[in-house]
């Protein structure tokens, strides 16, 4: 079973995805976190990637498509995947249809979270006090400029595959404003 969780930043896909993952032995597979791995590595497309994410733009889709492409075909994805932030860009999703195509696993569900953006800035705000509290290093795309510009960039880039997953009659969507148990609900009664 593949799944697709599609929200602005902070929406609480992260945290839906592994509560998922773990009911549902599936794989989550975050492009983000792929992404902030290969700058800890400090590989050349870590160090390609951390301006653009600090920025809060968008990393080419060749790029994500690359890293996604070689992901799935690891043997921890044949039950499925839970896609967290991939595909951004109607490219993407269109490339991803490709893939799942070819190996017969198409996606089963796409799931919008819909949010109020400015809860999202509390929700960061919060997210940043209690990574300081915790004594771990706040990620560099987490303060509310760039916050700004990556709500910004979901709604000019990455709000264009809603209607185009609409039109495959995949979409589904949740309330992200209810309390993360109720919205781990809506999500396992939408997969029944
Ligand atoms: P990415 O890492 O994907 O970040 P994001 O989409 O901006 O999302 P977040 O991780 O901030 O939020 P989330 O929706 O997962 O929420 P979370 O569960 O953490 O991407 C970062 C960057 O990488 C991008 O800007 C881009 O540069 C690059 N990138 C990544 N993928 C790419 C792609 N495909 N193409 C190109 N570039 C790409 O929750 C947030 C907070 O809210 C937490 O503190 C949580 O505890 C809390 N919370 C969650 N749910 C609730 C709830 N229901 N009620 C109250 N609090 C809640």
């Amino acid at each position: 079973m593949n799944i697709i969780v599609i929200g602005p930043p902070g929406a609480g896909k992260g945290t839906q995805a592994k509560i998922l993952e773990a009911e549902y032995g599936l794989k989550q597979l975050s492009t983000g976190d792929m992404l902030r791995a290969e700058i800890a590595a400090g590989s050349d497309l870590g160090k390609k990637a951390k301006a653009l994410m600090d920025a809060g733009e968008l990393v080419p889709d060749d790029v994500v498509i690359g890293m996604i492409a070689n992901r799935i075909a690891q043997p921890d994805c044949a039950k499925g995947v839970i896609f967290d932030g991939f595909p951004r860009t109607v490219e993407q999703a269109k490339a991803l249809d490709k893939m799942l195509g070819e190996k017969g696993k198409p996606i089963k569900v796409v799931i919008e979270f819909a949010v109020n953006e400015e809860e999202l800035v509390n929700r960061l705000r919060t997210r940043i006090q209690q990574t300081i509290d915790a004594g771990q290093q706040v990620r560099g795309d987490d303060n509310e400029e760039t916050l700004r510009n990556r709500l910004k960039v979901f709604r000019e880039q990455t709000a264009p595959i809603i209607p185009y997953y609409k039109g495959t009659g995949l979409l589904k969507t949740v309330d992200g404003m209810l309390p993360i148990d109720h919205v781990t609900q809506a999500i396992k009664a939408l997969l029944k």
